[in-house]
C-alpha cells in the first residue's frame, strides 16, 4: 500500500487545503501527514538553500525582522529547542523561549489559557513541543499566528522528519529509490511516524526493524516492511535510522534489559556490515550509546551523518518560519 492510498483511506486533515498557486497553502506545520510531495520538496529545497548560506561568513539575515516567535517547549530539549531559537536569530526574527518550569503552568495555569496568553502578546509564530499526542494541533485552533508542531507525544514531529530528509537528500542526491531501515523504538517514536510519511512519499522504501513489542499495532498498514532481525532488516540498506529507546513514554516492561536490548538491537559495525557499503548512519538524539547504537558506529565519520543532522536542523527551521510567515509578510508590504 503507498502513501497516497492511505492517505485517500484515512482522514483529510481540516488544516490542509489542496495545492493550488501557492506552493505551502498550510497556515501551520503540525505534521507530515497530508502534506503533498510537491510540498515537502518545496520545504527542503528552501532549506538546502539556507544549508548553503548557514555555511557562509553572512549568515545572518533581517529577511524575518519585527516578528516574534515563542518557543513554548513542554518536554525537554536541547537540539530542536536551540535550533528554533538560533533560526529565528538567524532570520532578524525576536526570539522568546519559554520555560515551562518558571512559568504559570507550575501554579495550575491549563494548557489552553497558557496559548490564549500568549496569543494575545500578537507572536507570529508559535512553536510547540507537548508530551500529549494532538495537543499542539488543539492549540493551534485556538490561536491566530502559525504554529509549529515542535513533537507532540507519540504522533508527529514534523521538522525532525524533514531535517532528517534534506540531510539524506544532500548526501544520496535524491530520496526516491532510496531503502531506509527504521530501528528500535518506533512504538513511542514521533520521530518515526513523521519519516514514515515523508520517506514514503517521496518514493522511498521504508522499513521498520524492531522486536514486536516495540513496534506499534498498525504497522504493516502503514505501508512498510517489517522486520524483527537486525541482519534482514539491514541487509542492502542505502540508510540506517536508529531511534532512542524511550523509557521516558514506556510503563512497565517492553524489554528484559539494556544489555540484552544492545545485544540483538544495538548498532554495530558487525550489524551494519550487511548494509550497502556507502549507508549512511542517523540518529535524531539524544543518544544512548551502548545502548542502541555502539560509539564507535556513531562517530565513525565515513558513514555517520549525525552532526550534519543537527547542522540541517537550523536550516529545515528557518526555511519553516520563512515559509509559514510568508503569506502575512506579503499582506504587510501589499500588493
Ligand atoms: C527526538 C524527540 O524529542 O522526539 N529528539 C529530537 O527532537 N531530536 C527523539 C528522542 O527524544 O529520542
Amino acid at each position: 500500500m503507498t502513501y497516497d492510498n492511505i492517505k485517500n483511506e484515512s482522514y483529510a486533515r481540516a488544516d490542509i487545503t489542496p495545492p493550488g498557486g501557492n506552493p505551502f497553502p498550510h497556515k501551520h506545520l503540525l505534521g507530515i501527514w497530508g502534506l503533498d510531495p510537491a510540498e515537502i520538496k518545496y520545504l527542503l529545497d528552501c532549506a538546502d538553500h539556507y544549508a548553503d548560506s548557514n555555511r557562509q561568513s553572512g549568515k545572518n539575515t533581517k529577511t524575518l525582522a519585527g516578528l516574534t516567535q515563542i518557543n513554548l517547549f513542554f518536554e525537554n530539549s536541547t537540539r530542536t529547542l536551540m535550533s528554533f531559537e538560533i533560526a529565528g536569530k538567524r532570520l532578524g526574527m525576536d526570539t522568546i523561549s519559554m520555560s515551562t518550569s518558571t512559568s504559570s503552568i507550575k501554579k495550575g495555569e491549563t494548557l489552553l489559557d497558557t496559548a490564549l496568553t500568549l496569543n494575545a502578546m500578537r507572536p507570529d509564530v508559535l512553536v510547540i513541543r507537548h508530551g500529549d499526542s494532538g495537543a499542539v494541533e488543539l492549540l493551534s485552533r485556538k490561536v491566530d499566528c502559525a504554529v509549529i508542531n515542535a513533537g507532540d507525544g507519540r504522533h508527529e514531529h514534523p521538522t525532525q522528519a524533514l531535517l532528517d530528509a534534506l540531510t539524506i537528500r544532500r548526501r544520496k542526491g535524491h530520496l526516491n529509490g532510496l531503502t531506509v531501515a527504521i530501528c528500535g523504538d518506533v512504538t513511542h517514536s514521533r520521530v518515526a511516524r513523521s519519516n514514515i510519511w515523508l520517506l514514503s512519499a517521496m518514493g522511498a522504501r521504508v522499513r521498520l526493524v524492531a522486536p514486536p513489542t516495540l513496534l506499534p499495532v498498525n504497522a504493516t498498514s502503514m505501508g512498510v516492511e517489517v522486520y524483527h532481525d537486525m541482519t534482514a532488516g539491514l541487509a542492502g540498506a542505502d540508510v540506517v535510522m536508529m531511534l532512542r529507546l524511550q523509557q521516558e513514554r514506556m510503563s512497565g516492561a517492553f524489554l528484559p534489559s539494556l544489555r540484552e536490548y544492545y545485544k540483538f538491537w544495538g548498532l554495530t559495525h558487525e550489524k551494519l556490515s550487511v548494509a550497502k557499503d556507502d549507508v549512511l548512519v542517523m540518529h535524531p538524539g539524544p543518544m544512548n550509546r551502548g545502548v542502541e547504537i555502539a560509539s564507535d558506529v556513531a562517530d565513525d565519520i565515513d558513514r555517520s551523518a549525525i552532526q550534519e543532522q543537527v547542522e540541517m536542523g537550523v536550516s529545515v527551521r528557518m526555511a519553516c518560519l520563512d515559509i509559514l510567515t510568508r503569506k502575512q509578510r506579503e499582506e504587510e508590504v501589499g500588493p
